[in-house]
């Protein structure tokens, strides 16, 4: 009774301070419907602001000199080494892009998501707290015209030049986030083996015995696993780590294992060999590393840390707990002699010398030269004092590693090439999340096109007008291709964007071009009689036209979509027109890298039915489903209308007849919608594994329909199913078929940077 009254015990009381248990403790398992509904403009205070125009105001130059002013102005709660912040905002920038994995998009620098939980407080975050503290007063200065995440990078870039290395260029153009990104999946809470305490940073690392984690254990196999073996999308090898243990995979210290590791993480960001040597030797051409203190004594990390400490984490109580004493990995010193100045010394040096095994002042693993005259490092505090180089076991990693060396040693010899290879490296490696380059804001964009742009020619003709939209519709639809063929091809052209990294959709009709032409979920041979029919459309409208009016084949692909739709809208008796904004380009083979785009063929897809067992996920495939309506940046309610009309347009990859609860074919109705609610029906799993399932008359126990369970989701998930029974109501026809059109025309459009407003 006592405790009710307490106004604090949230837990007794209830209440917005209630904290757990809450629903997902009770049920770990469920659908987190509720990750398709963050950053909401309710979040964010600068909602409704136009960010293009305010950054395009910054007066630029002066941007950068007050940045490059304030890396050497050394501040007494937070002392530079060297008196130069460079080295150090080089490394935030680097965690900042770091994250970024190709196989979903996620991570990246285009949020700014360092800022929050879980990433602020990642171990190998160690002291970016302070980094972003720093370059507060600039952040200031600049408000709302200047985000987080563009100034996080930019500051990375000044760094760089101070330091006398030639960028080859920096945009803006990134979007905070306002509160922590929830539908990222980082892989389980573990570090290496043992479960993870976040709160525990750099303290005993224990178990957690939070339910959160063993629901985690059920969706990975188990404690068994193999811990540096991180699951196919991810990018890092360690959760917590941006990418790969500095002291080999679990600590072990050996450098072949390290390449290993190092060749994996780098690959799921994108970056090849060649960009790998390059950053990794060309990041470490600055700075140095910290370990002077034992882990133990440091305080808990930004999330955890006491009220008092205002955001900033790893407290350390030694000293001042900074400068000399300064404690943020347990490695202690610098890879060069010059280590705020761009030269060849990190492979000279990593060349030139045996390197023995050593620990640092706490204990871990790490390597110095064994002739005592290679060359010595100023102290970063001290003056006078010089100490032995050190590399890490990550860095003997790139001369172990046969195909390392190769490219080390052809850096070594051409300072000017590597220099380059770093430049552009760098460059991708901050902008590869931004998407289309029309997102790119400022002065310094590089004009070359980079092939990790997905580049698209840039609008060259006049565009159809309305009365060619109607004559093109009509001739798609007389052409004698199906309904279902035609929303097929809109849809697989479109639905493959994912606004993580902006990739992906229909512009530039690389649904054309390998790969995605020859994907099994594309239905390829269908696919080709489309477009080889669209093609000829194409040709007729261009031998009609003397003038420069075209219309190219990205285009034909959505408006063939839109016209098919429209036709089944008024089948199910809705007059509707789609809406349809034309100015697509065509791209070619050349222009498009088909390695990186296999990324985006699904590996399961539940809007075509699709689920490709041979991956190996481990997660059910609603779940996946899930992610794929967050990927679109689809509601629950977008995500619900729009399978329930793909469903009865007959868009399931192989045609199978999974959920579609239809007599009508080529009609939009919601018969989706009645089948699903209806308690006409039983439902019976075919068999164990409860992937596919009959619905049974419940009178005759006669199989009327099957279904998967991303059909099922709808009527099983009390979210979900509330959305449901909107578009099954008597009222729901006609509901349902504008709230279908118009999200498919959100879908159409969500690559089209090129005309939208951000
Ligand atoms: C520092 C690991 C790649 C730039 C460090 C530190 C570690 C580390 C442990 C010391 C942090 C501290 O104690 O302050 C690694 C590993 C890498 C990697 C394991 C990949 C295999 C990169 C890349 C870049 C980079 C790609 C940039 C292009 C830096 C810089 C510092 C640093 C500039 C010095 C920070 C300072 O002086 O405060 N790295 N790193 N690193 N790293 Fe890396």
């Amino acid at each position: 009774e006592d405790l009710a009254k307490c106004p604090f015990r949230g837990t007794r009381v209830g209440g917005a301070i209630g904290t757990s248990p809450q629903i997902d403790d009770w049920w770990p398992n469920r659908l987190q419907v509720e990750l398709l509904h963050q950053e909401q403009p309710v979040a964010n205070p600068l909602s409704g602001e136009n960010y293009k125009e305010a950054f395009n105001k910054i007066d630029y130059e002066n941007l950068k000199k007050d940045i490059k002013e304030l890396l050497v102005n050394s501040q007494e709660w937070w002392p530079a080494d060297y008196n130069n912040y460079g080295p150090q905002m080089i490394r935030m920038a680097w965690h900042s892009a770091g994250t970024y994995r190709i196989a979903d998009g996620r991570g990246g620098a285009s949020q700014g998501m360092q800022r929050f939980a879980p990433i602020n407080s990642w171990w190998d975050n160690g002291n970016t707290d302070k980094s972003r503290r720093l370059i507060w007063p600039i952040k200031k200065k600049y408000g709302a015209a200047l985000s987080w995440a563009d100034l996080i990078i930019l500051t990375g870039n000044c760094s760089l030049e101070i330091m006398g290395f030639p960028t080859f260029g920096y945009a803006g153009g990134r979007r905070d986030a306002w509160e922590p990104d929830r539908s990222t999946y980082w892989g389980p809470e573990f570090w290496e083996g043992k479960p993870y305490d976040q709160s525990l940073a750099g303290q005993e690392r224990k178990g957690h015995p939070d339910e959160m984690v063993k629901a985690n254990l059920r969706w990975i196999g188990g404690p068994k696993e193999k811990y540096h073996d991180l699951e196919n999308p991810l990018a890092a090898t360690h959760q917590a780590l941006i990418y790969v243990n500095p002291e080999g995979p679990e600590g072990n210290g050996d450098p072949q294992d390290s390449a290993r590791n190092i060749r994996e993480s780098f690959k799921r960001m994108a970056m090849d060999d060649e960009e790998t040597v390059a950053l990794i030797a060309g990041g470490h051409a600055f700075g140095k590393s910290h370990g002077m203190v034992s882990a133990d004594k440091i305080g808990a990390a930004p999330e955890a840390a006491p009220i008092h400490a205002q955001g900033l984490g790893w407290n350390n109580p030694v000293g001042s707990g900074n400068g000399i004493n300064t404690m943020t990995n347990g490695i202690e010193g610098s890879w060069i002699p010059n280590p705020t100045k761009w030269d060849n010394d990190y492979l000279t040096n990593l060349l030139k010398f045996e390197w023995k095994k050593i620990e640092s002042p706490v204990g871990a693993i790490q390597w110095t030269p064994t002739d005592p005259n290679a060359p010595k490092t100023p102290d970063a505090h001290l003056d006078g004092l010089l100490n032995n180089l050190m590399m890490m076991t990550s860095d003997i990693a790139l001369k172990v590693d046969p195909d390392y060396k190769v490219i080390c040693e052809r850096f070594l010899n051409d300072f000017d090439y590597f220099t380059e290879t770093f430049s552009k490296a760098w460059y991708k490696l901050k902008h590869r999340d931004m998407g289309p380059k029309d997102r790119y804001l400022g002065p310094e964009v590089a004009k070359e096109d980079l092939i990790w742009q997905d580049p698209i020619p840039k609008l060259n003709h006049d565009l159809i007008d309305s009365n060619d939209i109607v004559r093109l519709k009509s001739d798609i639809l007389n052409s004698g291709l199906s309904i279902s063929a035609l929303v097929s091809a809109a849809w697989s052209a479109a639905s493959i964007y994912r606004d993580t990294d902006k990739r992906g959709g229909a512009n530039g009709a690389r649904l054309a071009l390998d790969p995605q032409n020859n994907w099994e979920i594309n239905r390829p041979e269908e696919l080709n009689n489309v477009l080889e029919t669209l093609k000829n459309i194409q040709n007729d409208f261009q031998n009609g036209e003397n003038s420069n009016k075209k219309v190219s084949l990205a285009d034909l692909i959505v408006l063939g979509g839109c016209a098919a739709v429209e036709k089944a809208a008024n089948n199910a008796g809705v007059e509707i027109e789609v809406p349809f904004t034309s100015g697509r380009m065509d791209t070619t083979q050349e222009l498009t890298d088909a390695e990186s785009f296999d990324w985006l063929k699904p590996v399961s897809d539940g809007f075509k039915n699709y689920h490709n067992d041979k991956v190996g996920y481990r997660v059910p495939p609603e779940r996946i489903f899930l992610d794929r309506a967050q990927l679109l940046t689809l509601t629950a309610p977008e995500w619900t209308v729009l399978v329930g009309g793909l469903r009865v347009l007959d868009q399931n990859y192989d045609h199978s007849k999974h959920g579609m609860f239809t007599e009508n074919t080529e009609h939009l109705s919601n018969d989706f919608f009645k089948v699903l609610t209806s308690m006409d029906y039983v439902w019976v799993p075919q068999s164990s594994d409860e992937i596919l399932f009959n619905l049974n008359d419940r009178k005759s126990g006669a199989t009327k329909y099957t279904a998967t369970r991303c059909d099922l989701i709808f009527g099983s998930n009390a979210q979900l199913r509330n959305i449901a029974e909107v578009y099954a109501a008597d009222d729901g026809q006609k509901r349902f078929v504008k709230d279908f059109v118009s999200v498919w025309d959100k879908v159409m459009m969500l690559d089209r940077y090129d005309v939208k407003d951000e």
